[in-house]
């Protein structure tokens, strides 16, 4: 138990969910998804999601950690006990872990491409290349399992020992230069970008919110996207807000997280579509997007090769706070629960996510276009644990608020956000009925076989569910 393990600086607990919140999701995957679903109506639905349900969910979470003190498995453990609530509510804790341990083993993957660029620009071997030329040398790299596996693994061992040595708390002193540090240098990318590419064209294609031409699925991956980049729903927060001072305020602390993480995917967006307009590349090119784009920027700029190598060395250290904050959750459950000691727990999560990275490995090679995933599921493995990502955190939220807005009495969450009383009505609101109403939203919403219903026969059923949910709540509460 780590009671008197609290983080002694009261900003500590922001850098170190900055560090958590900004990563691949903001730099890699907000472009890349925002491509292939449209733009602008994307972008709609995931700012939305983002302020009016990561926001509460955001605090709700941190509150659960904070007032547990202990991993989110332990702690949910913990306060279904003293709540007197029904032990299915520790699911919140389980659903987290698996979460954590799917998203670290795509993730690692996707940051060893970051480490092989990295080692392009140090080569200069893009320098001159043209968009033709920057795209041959992306396929050639996902063309070789092996080389993919390499830095898989270089990527996850490092992560690893960091967090198995038990440094990451060192880690947040880094980050007090690394997140301004890549703030200004995507600054001055952007700006190269505006210059060489279509920085109108880009503007547009973000901020034209034609929602009619999100697509079924696209509704699910903007919501878990909104999800994902806030690192919400799956357990890291708790974790960082069970060491989080009680001190520091939770509204401030959430919203100062929101604002800095969307603000980095914005400016990463605006700089890479103005690349792809400019240079005449298909927006949806998928996962690739960022890493046929930017080497692009810097191939042209002058002084590039030394900037681009900055450039993909801070993105690996954003990453490298991401996946410190997959793996701390799990870790610690296991060093709470069979006595392991660190170093153990560590390894037995980071080997088995190892191998579940294999399948994203062979899922740009072997399988990319055919394989038993293809067969059973219409997609590739990676799409498959993506796809599991987008529902498993918006769910895993959509439990967290109701846990955090029913079970949780006045007292206790007066204690913790430590606002006045109109804030906190407004926020019991929030996480009572609409984070919970908006996420069950987006699900029946994204299911083809309720489309004929309509959108308000959706909402209305919603809202009853919800105010359901809540009843049985309280039903429950005092039965005990
Ligand atoms: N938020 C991180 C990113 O955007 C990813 C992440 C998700 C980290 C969930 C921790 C937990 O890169």
């Amino acid at each position: 138990m780590s009671t008197n393990n609290v983080w002694t600086h009261k900003g500590t607990f922001l850098l170190a969910a900055v560090g958590s919140a900004v990563g691949l999701g903001n730099l890699w995957r907000f472009p890349y998804l925002a491509g292939e679903n449209g733009g602008g109506a994307f972008l709609l639905v995931y700012a939305l999601t983002i302020f009016a349900v990561g926001i509460p969910i955001l605090i709700a979470e941190t509150m659960l950690g904070r007032n547990s003190r202990r991993s989110p498995i332990m702690g949910m453990r913990f306060l279904t006990r003293t709540h007197r609530t029904s032990r299915a509510w520790e699911s919140i804790g389980w659903l987290g872990a698996a979460s954590a341990f799917i998203i670290l083993s795509f993730y690692s993957v996707i940051a060893g491409w970051a480490i092989h660029y990295t080692g392009q620009m140090i080569a200069g071997t893009l320098s001159a290349a043209d968009a033709e030329g920057v795209a041959a040398s992306f396929d050639a790299l996902l063309a070789s399992p092996a080389l993919l596996t390499l830095y898989h693994s270089l990527f996850i061992g490092s992560s690893a020992l960091v967090v198995g040595l038990g440094v990451h708390r060192g880690i947040e002193n880094g980050l007090r230069i690394l997140m301004p540090a890549l703030f200004a240098i995507l600054m001055v990318v952007l700006a190269y970008a505006a210059t060489i590419g279509d920085l109108a064209a880009a503007a547009d294609f973000l901020f034209t919110f034609d929602i009619a031409s999100l697509s079924l699925e696209g509704w699910l991956a903007a919501m878990g996207q909104s999800f994902f980049t806030l690192s919400l729903g799956m357990g890291a927060i708790m974790a960082y807000g069970a060491y989080m001072s009680g001190a520091a305020s939770l509204t401030t602390t959430a919203f100062t997280i929101a604002f800095i993480d969307t603000a980095v995917a914005l400016i990463a967006g605006l700089a890479i579509f103005a690349l792809v307009f400019g240079a005449g590349l298909d927006p949806s090119e998928g996962p690739g997007l960022m890493f046929v784009t930017l080497p692009l920027a810097f191939a042209e700029m002058p002084g590039g090769t030394l900037l681009g190598a900055i450039f993909f060395l801070l993105v690996l250290g954003a990453a490298l706070s991401s996946a410190i904050s997959l793996i701390e959750p799990v870790a610690a459950y296991l060093v709470e629960r069979f006595d392991l000691n660190r170093p153990q727990a560590v390894s037995a999560m980071v080997i088995a996510s190892w191998a579940l990275g294999l399948l994203t490995v062979f899922s740009f090679n072997r399988w990319a276009l055919d394989s038993p995933f293809h067969a059973l599921f219409g997609r590739s493995a990676f799409g498959l644990l993506e796809l599991a990502t987008n529902i498993a955190m918006p769910l895993g939220g959509l439990l967290i608020s109701l846990f955090a807005g029913w079970a949780l009495t006045h007292g206790e969450v007066m204690k913790e956000m430590r606002t006045g009383e109109t804030w906190f009505r407004v926020w019991r609101l929030l996480v009572h009925f609409v984070a919970p109403a908006a996420v069950a939203f987006v699900f029946l919403r994204s299911l083809p076989q309720v489309q004929g219903y309509g959108i308000p026969a959706i909402g209305a059923l919603v809202i009853v569910g919800t105010f359901a949910a809540g009843r049985s709540f309280l039903a429950e509460r005092n039965a005990s």
